[in-house]
């Protein structure tokens, strides 16, 4: 396992649409498991594969508060999007900064495992934001997009908010 370098708003390889991965391979499985490891350190709930710089439809998850319950979704989509919930977002490629966004607050979605099964997963709240934000980035999409506001600093906010 190794950490991979997060690449930042601005950078072109954050606006471009991800392909389809194919084929669970050795490098697949490399890949998944350095962008594990990648948001582990950065103290993250969610990357998604251009984040490091790769142009595939893999997204990593973790909102569990141990941090132990990592989902791996491959070529995800949701299929199904209710309710609303509105509160500071995070990311990665935007370190230190928040902004409101508004989302759905239960969403169903499909995905392969590493395994290259197919499954469902539906999550709601925290969960359910970080399906959306990391399936965003897939097709080239920041949060920044959706933002009700200003961004602001994450040290102006009262609680520490969660990065994806
Ligand atoms: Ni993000």
């Amino acid at each position: 396992m190794a950490l991979r370098t997060i690449r930042e708003y601005g950078d072109d390889v954050l606006a471009k649409r991800c392909k389809e991965v194919k084929e669970i391979t050795p490098r697949i499985r490399e890949l998944v498991d350095d962008m594990l490891e990648t948001m582990y350190e950065a103290n993250g709930v969610g990357l998604a594969a251009p984040q490091v710089g790769i142009l595939k439809r893999i997204v990593v998850i973790d909102v569990s508060p141990e941090a132990d319950q990592p989902i791996v979704m491959i070529n995800p989509e949701i299929i199904e999007a209710d309710g609303e919930q509105t509160g500071y977002e995070g990311c990665l490629s935007l370190p230190g900064k928040s902004g409101i966004v508004t989302r759905p607050n239960h969403v169903k979605a499909r995905a392969m495992d590493l395994e290259g099964k197919e499954y469902e997963i539906e999550g709601e709240e925290l969960l359910a934001r970080a399906i959306c934000h990391e399936l965003d980035h897939l097709d080239g999409h920041m949060y920044v997009e959706k933002v009700e506001g200003d961004l602001v600093n994450n040290e102006d906010l009262v609680d520490d908010s969660d990065e994806e």
